[in-house]
């Protein structure tokens, strides 16, 4: 296992294990590494010949009164996560080695529509961060293919159209949400509750199984079914932000026909910003 902080020296040692004919797979983070993203660096070495996991808190992403500051930076415990997890070769560059000439004049990446409502809609510019940076790490790595988490599920369904409208070659795959033995979804973000919060944040998964039972069972009275599942939510202690049950490859809201649906939510609990997702098919 190899850390790289720049790409200067990230490309020459790519260069060469793309001479030898090796897949390449990428697994791009923020760090904070967790049992969610190892489950991803596992399966790309399962897929690829090398694995390049990416370590960089893109500042893109982040709106203004976000976590960027206070987002968790823990390089030495990621590189001892990874270890085990596969061969991987880790790149974590500083900022000024992805945006040297800042971020105000950075060509962007806009995927119109699906990066529009839910988390696009609550935080906006999220997703063109999230677009640019991948656009850039795919452009640097020049990967095979690329794995991302189902839990981030709008995250996916951009990715996917970005990929598939700019024309870019590479398979980008999901894998399933890693949770905790009570259903929270596994999250850096989690590191920031407190115990009586965390005692709580179990709600956001339990009123997503709650409201995909009842579609299951037939349902399809799909606000009913968003207020029910956000007065849980209230109830409890969160404040919703969203629930929302969608078609899940558009992500517009359900209509009766669909078959593939997929309930989507975010709530905060105190000042942190909890996301989760549930996939149904009827
Ligand atoms: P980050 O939040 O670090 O997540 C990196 C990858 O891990 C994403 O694909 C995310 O969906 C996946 N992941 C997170 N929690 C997971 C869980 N509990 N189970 C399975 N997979 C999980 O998402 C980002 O970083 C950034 O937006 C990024 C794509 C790196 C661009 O900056």
């Amino acid at each position: 296992m190899r850390t790289v902080h720049s790409l200067k020296e990230l490309r020459s040692i790519l260069r060469a294990y793309r001479q030898q004919e090796k897949t390449i797979a990428l697994v791009p983070t923020m760090g904070n590494l967790h049992e969610g993203h190892i489950s991803l660096v596992r399966k790309a070495s399962e897929a690829a010949d090398i694995v390049v996991t990416s370590i960089f808190v893109n500042p893109m992403q982040f709106g203004a009164n976000e976590d960027l500051d206070s987002y968790p930076r823990t390089l030495a415990e990621d590189q001892d996560k990874l270890a085990p997890a596969g061969n991987t070769l880790i790149f974590a560059p500083p900022v000024s080695e992805i945006y040297p000439e800042g971020l105000a004049n950075q060509t962007k990446v806009v995927v119109p529509e699906v990066s529009e409502g839910h988390c696009g809609a609550s935080r906006p510019g999220h997703f063109e961060g999230v677009a640019t940076v991948v656009t850039m790490l795919f452009n640097m790595i020049q990967p095979d293919m690329a794995f991302f988490g189902e839990k981030d599920f709008q995250q996916l369904a951009v990715i996917r159209k970005m990929t598939r409208d700019l024309m870019m070659p590479i398979e980008v795959i999901g894998a399933p949400t890693v949770r905790e033995e009570d259903g929270l979804a596994k999250s850096s973000r989690n590191g920031y509750l407190s115990e009586e919060e965390r005692a709580i944040a179990p709600v956001v998964y339990q009123t997503l199984t709650h409201a995909a039972r009842q579609l299951e069972a037939g349902s399809r009275d799909f606000a009913a079914l968003e207020q029910e599942a956000r007065d849980t939510l209230t109830k409890a202690g969160l404040r919703p932000d969203y629930f929302s049950i969608v078609n899940s490859l558009t992500l517009k809201p359900a209509s009766d026909a669909d078959k593939e649906l997929t309930l989507l939510v975010a709530a905060f609990l105190g000042t942190t910003r909890l996301i989760d997702n549930l996939s149904v098919t009827r």
